[in-house]
């Protein structure tokens, strides 16, 4: 059902990318990230490569010549990574993609607050401003009149997602299928929680059958984070928001023309450049996921942490979510592709701190490896591909 919509051209999907990675520490837009991988590719393109091979699953299930299947990419940038991200693409020929097939737009930004309530002043004459969040994209949405265009191609449903993950499948064919069957208006892939105090926010629901929501770790008390479910023996709460989002384009329409009304801004402690060096303040942050509340149907998925999530949020170094544990978990669940596709693994360092890639060209998730893998053996590390 999903790669006939995806054939059907009725998916877009749209990359949150406008963040300033203050806790990676990059002066380029994180999307430039290279974590390592053997085949030094970018965040940006492990993606845009993904769309191309859904883009030919697409077509084969259909019996169609690739290319004959478009899935349209919206890219939201920021004034702070706007520029490069432009750039970046240029320089890399879209990763194969066509050019008119990439659309960037770019949020907007709010000024910085110190904690005692003061603007935070980037120089003696200026205000230091961030990007409004993630959920700064419905009021982007509408300022550049995208929705409009997309209702233009055809698109019905929209895969949003966030640029730090380098496992995340975009415009995955699975998600959509179900997102479809279930008729619902907004949904979210969520992965279980792997520990109480693990900082991630997490989908309740506010009241007996109330609105689908986020609270995020700081909202929610220690007691209620480590609550037990007495029936299924899992945390109370456990399924953690990893910004992996899917909505329709009706309620995209009805979220950005209901905001001056409902906009809700989050604090956000973090650094900001001012006159006086780097300093800790306070950003005001919208979330994506403050528009679930609205969606008149909701639905979660559930996916595996392994498989689908490798967060690159922190600088190497620092304890977790950093582009080295990010790139064990790409090679991880690579490797584990390659045998079981009947394929061999050597290697000279020991096994967990290297592994294989596989390229997206070649294999979506971990489909269609056997003709590559059987019977053959790599030397990790290294990247496979056609
Ligand atoms: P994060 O909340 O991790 O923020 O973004 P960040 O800016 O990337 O990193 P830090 O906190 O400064 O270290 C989650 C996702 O939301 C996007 C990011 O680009 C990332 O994909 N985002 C965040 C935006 O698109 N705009 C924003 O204003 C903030």
């Amino acid at each position: 059902m999903g790669l006939k919509a995806i054939s059907d051209g009725k998916l877009a999907v749209l990359l949150l990318s406008g963040g300033q990675g203050t806790r990676l520490g990059s002066s380029d837009p994180k999307g430039c990230f290279n974590i390592g991988l053997p085949s030094g590719k970018s965040l940006f393109q492990l993606q845009a490569e993904r769309i191309l091979c859904v883009q030919r699953l697409a077509a084969q299930a259909k019996n169609e010549g690739a290319g004959s299947v478009q899935i349209h990419w919206y890219i939201m940038t920021s004034p702070f990574t706007d520029d490069a991200t432009r750039k970046f693409f240029e320089s890399h020929r879209y990763f194969g993609l066509e050019a008119d097939q990439v659309t960037f737009f770019q949020q907007g930004t709010i000024p910085c607050i110190s904690k005692d309530g003061r603007f935070v002043m980037e120089t003696p004459f200026r205000i230091a401003k961030a990007p409004d969040g993630n959920g700064g994209v419905y009021s982007a949405l509408k300022g550049s009149r995208l929705l409009e265009d997309m209702a233009t191609r055809g698109i019905k449903y929209v895969d949003c997602y966030g640029v730090d993950n380098a496992l995340v499948r975009v415009a995955d064919p699975t998600f959509l299928g179900y997102f479809i069957d279930k008729g619902v208006a907004a949904a979210a892939k969520v992965v279980r929680k792997a520990y109480p105090q693990e900082k991630v926010g997490v989908f309740v629901r506010r009241g007996k059958g109330g609105p689908l929501t986020v609270v995020e770790y700081s909202e929610l008390d220690p007691s209620l984070a480590s609550a037990i479910n007495q029936q299924t023996g899992r945390l109370r709460f456990c399924w953690s928001n990893v910004c992996l989002h899917m909505f329709t384009l009706d309620f995209l329409n009805q979220v950005t023309n209901g905001l001056e009304r409902d906009s809700i801004y989050h604090l956000a402690e973090k650094k900001i450049p001012s006159a006086h060096g780097y300093s800790m303040g306070l950003k005001l942050e919208q979330f994506i996921f403050d528009a679930f509340p609205y969606a008149p149907s909701t639905a979660l998925f559930e996916v595996l942490r392994d498989e689908e999530f490798a967060p690159v949020k922190n600088a190497n170094g620092s304890n977790f979510d950093t582009p080295d544990s990010a790139r064990l978990l790409v090679l991880r669940l690579h490797s584990r592709w390659v045998v079981a596709a009947g394929g061999f693994l050597t290697h000279s360092v020991p096994l967990y701190a290297t592994g294989v890639e596989v390229s997206p060209l070649c294999s979506y998730a971990g489909e269609n490896l056997e003709p590559i893998c059987r019977g053959r053996t790599f030397h990790a590390p290294c990247e496979i591909s056609f």
